[in-house]
């Protein structure tokens, strides 16, 4: 055992110097694929080696290739970073080394999901007599919840989430029909009710809360009324969205959110705990039951009446603990601490939108109503080279994406570090490459 013990020292002590150093490396590595082949490739030896060598080598191998996604000023996609206690119970879920799909696999395992799924609904506004899933992220939570619903007809916003469109597809449903966006991306009320005049079966509308690129939240209230006197399934995509209900200043924006049949949403996101975890809803407890449960004679089966066996409700059968990192992170951020995370990113956000505006050809995409801010300079080709210039610099890192047709660029401040100096510094990156090769006027 005091092999062990002296590589899982060694391994915290290699965590603690990538986090510590944060401040100091570039965001984005600078490596080239041929060097991470040449460092981390060859065949596979035919002897074994020390764990302990193992380890120090993957570290020196790999960090130079490793993104440093846990940093306050990484802006990529939307991801957030880990809250301590998450990391921690982290690495407790891998040396506790549970199966979490059935209650024998780990009866704590079990039950920290039934506490984190209530504390959970209440957080984010879902009715408590909701079932509930703690899947590998959103993708799977869409794909859960539109398995449960598994209607003929199914219609989703233009600017609909791709991994919605790909849950169909996977569940064989086909291609949705698709419902006007405004310029914002969502949903248009008017277009949801004409679409849905002429019933045509059994239906599913897929609403969203927060637009991957600008944050937006379609008409939730008027959809739902429109969903429901069709007597259509609603299922609401909110892979970061849902959190604002956990901001008493941001929770209008999800109003109408309860009244949907599923939930679909993240905690590795906005939660900030280690990838991966996503997490789905459904109203409908029986359904979801009889669409997503597994039965085998040689599964050992707890009374369902008093302990929850994760594969009733999960499309995976063996799988990852999820619940201990989402248990921590609740637990020590406590409501509190979750609201302060959405606020405090939601204003980083604003900042960086009036901030940015003062360079010249900077224009803003999007009303900056969460933690989303989407821009452009005058050109494709311009944009483009300010973000380049952004990413090469090492100081932030942020993607780009194409909008109505133009290149923009994205900032998602997602991550529970992201700080005044880290907003500061990436204005100045920003700066400097809005600058670059001419007189610095300012
Ligand atoms: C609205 C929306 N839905 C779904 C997803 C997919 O989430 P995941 O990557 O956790 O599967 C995202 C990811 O950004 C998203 O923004």
């Amino acid at each position: 055992m005091d092999e062990t013990r002296g590589i899982l020292r060694r391994t915290a002590d290699h965590a603690a110097d990538f986090l510590e150093t944060l401040d100091d490396r570039p965001v984005f590595p600078s490596v080239t694929v041929e060097e991470l082949r040449e460092k981390l490739g060859g065949p596979l030896p035919v002897e074994p080696t020390d764990p302990a060598v193992v380890i120090d080598q993957l570290v020196a191998a790999a960090e130079p290739g490793v993104v440093a996604i846990p940093s306050g000023r990484y802006f990529g996609f939307v991801i957030g970073g880990a809250v301590p206690a998450s990391l921690a119970a982290d690495w407790l879920t891998s040396a506790w080394d549970q199966n979490a799909g059935l209650y024998v696999g780990g009866p704590s395992a079990s039950v920290i999901e039934e506490v984190a799924g209530a504390w959970l609904k209440d957080l984010l506004g879902i009715p408590q007599g909701a079932s509930f899933a703690f899947v590998t992220g959103c993708q799977m939570a869409n794909f859960t919840a539109l398995a449960v619903a598994r209607r003929v007809r199914v219609l989703c916003g233009a600017k609909v989430h791709a991994t919605v469109t790909r849950a169909l597809r996977l569940l064989g449903l086909g291609t949705p029909e698709i419902v006007a966006a405004d310029d914002q991306g969502r949903m248009v009320a008017d277009a949801l009710r004409e679409a849905l005049r002429d019933a045509a079966g059994p239906t599913i509308v897929c609403a969203q809360a927060g637009e991957v690129n600008t944050g937006a939240f379609d008409p939730l209230p008027d959809i739902a009324e429109t969903a429901r006197a069709a007597g259509a399934w609603l299922h609401v995509d909110g892979a970061f969205g849902l959190w604002a209900a956990a901001s008493p200043s941001l929770a209008h924006l999800v109003a109408g959110a309860e009244l949907a049949d599923s939930w679909a949403t993240d905690a590795h996101k906005w939660l900030n705990v280690p990838y991966d975890c996503g997490l789905v809803f459904c109203a409908h407890r029986e359904a979801h039951r009889a669409a997503i449960g597994v039965q085998a004679e040689y599964l050992i089966r707890g009374d369902e009446d008093t302990v929850r066996d994760q594969v009733d409700w999960t499309p995976e059968f063996s799988r990852r603990a999820r619940g201990f990192t989402v248990y921590a992170a609740l637990l020590s951020l406590g409501r509190r601490g979750v609201q302060e995370i959405v606020e405090q990113t939601c204003a980083h956000a604003r900042r960086f939108a009036d901030e940015l505006a003062e360079l010249p050809g900077f224009e803003l995409l999007n009303e900056v109503v969460l933690n989303q801010v989407l821009f452009r300079f005058e050109s494709d080709e311009r944009t483009d080279e300010v973000l380049r210039r952004v990413q090469e610099s090492g100081e932030a890192w942020l993607s780009g994406t194409v909008w109505d047709g133009r290149r923009a660029i994205r900032i998602s401040v997602s991550n529970w570090q992201t700080s005044d100096d880290d907003v500061e510094r990436t204005v100045a990156a920003f700066k400097d490459a809005v600058y670059a090769g001419q007189a610095p006027a300012r």
